[in-house]
């Protein structure tokens, strides 16, 4: 693992822009897995900013999301597909149908999870995969459990992951209860990650996953035994207190 630790979030926001820029620039037709919560936003901003600069070109670029709520209709502002269309996808010149998220509406789940399995396998697979990290150490909506998932699957949110995701609803009972999420297998086919981690209510999981015992009780933990990850980490999420 590749620790690069950063001064504040600016700088991992552009840090991680740099590398997502790089990635598309040595393979245009890159296929890279992208990540949702707050953490990735301003990475997308940068990568908006090279765009409009003429830096960067999205034309022959193919995205898997890693994860969307059950139920929520897909023009719910707390939708992935809404998140993703307001922070990057309207913003660069991406073509709609090179962009691919999990339906969390769809009516047999059990044959969506399948389909996006094949899909990503038919693009190639993942050459690039962003992640966040829940405060539980999930990665994805792939939360603690006796063992890790393997491919894409449809999941019971944890109540800590409930109550942090709650801040961007009206009020926590909004929070859809469940999700469909890459699984930990489809994220560690990734040819190369790169892990995002800020903010110091990150501090305890970031060390834990890093360094700690490779576990599914935390599901991040077993990005140690991938060959390519870089982990972009600020200052508040690393410092531990003297
Ligand atoms: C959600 C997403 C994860 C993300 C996590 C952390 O649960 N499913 O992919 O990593 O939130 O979000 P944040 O970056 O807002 O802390």
């Amino acid at each position: 693992m590749n620790i690069v630790i950063v001064k504040d979030y600016q700088e991992l926001s552009q840090k991680s822009a740099e590398i997502v820029e790089d990635q598309i620039l040595v393979k245009p037709d890159s296929v890279l897995g992208l990540a949702t919560g707050s953490t990735p936003i301003g990475m997308y901003a940068e990568l908006t900013e090279k765009y409009k600069a003429g830096l960067l070109s999205f034309e022959n670029v193919k995205t898997f999301n890693l994860d969307e709520y059950c139920g929520l209709p897909t023009d719910n502002p707390q939708s992935y597909h809404y998140f993703m269309n307001q922070n990057l996808f309207s913003q660069v010149n991406i073509h709609p149908e090179n962009t691919y998220l999990p339906n969390g509406n769809a009516l047999v789940m059990e044959q969506e999870r399948k389909a996006y399995d094949i899909k990503i396998a038919e693009a190639g697979g993942i050459d690039l995969q962003i992640l966040g990290i829940g405060v539980d150490g999930h990665i994805g909506f792939n939360e603690p459990s006796d063992e890790f998932s393997k491919g894409t699957n449809v999941v019971e949110l944890d109540k800590s992951t409930i109550e942090a995701n709650s801040r961007f609803f009206e009020d926590k009972s909004q929070v859809p209860r469940t999700a469909i999420t890459m699984g930990i297998e489809s994220i560690m086919n990734a040819r190369k990650i790169l892990l995002l981690i800020s903010g110091a209510n990150k501090k305890e999981i970031a060390h834990l996953a890093l360094q700690g015992e490779i576990t599914p009780r935390v599901p991040a933990s077993i990005l140690q035994n991938h060959p390519d990850v870089t982990v972009i980490v600020d200052e508040d999420a690393w410092q531990l207190p003297v």
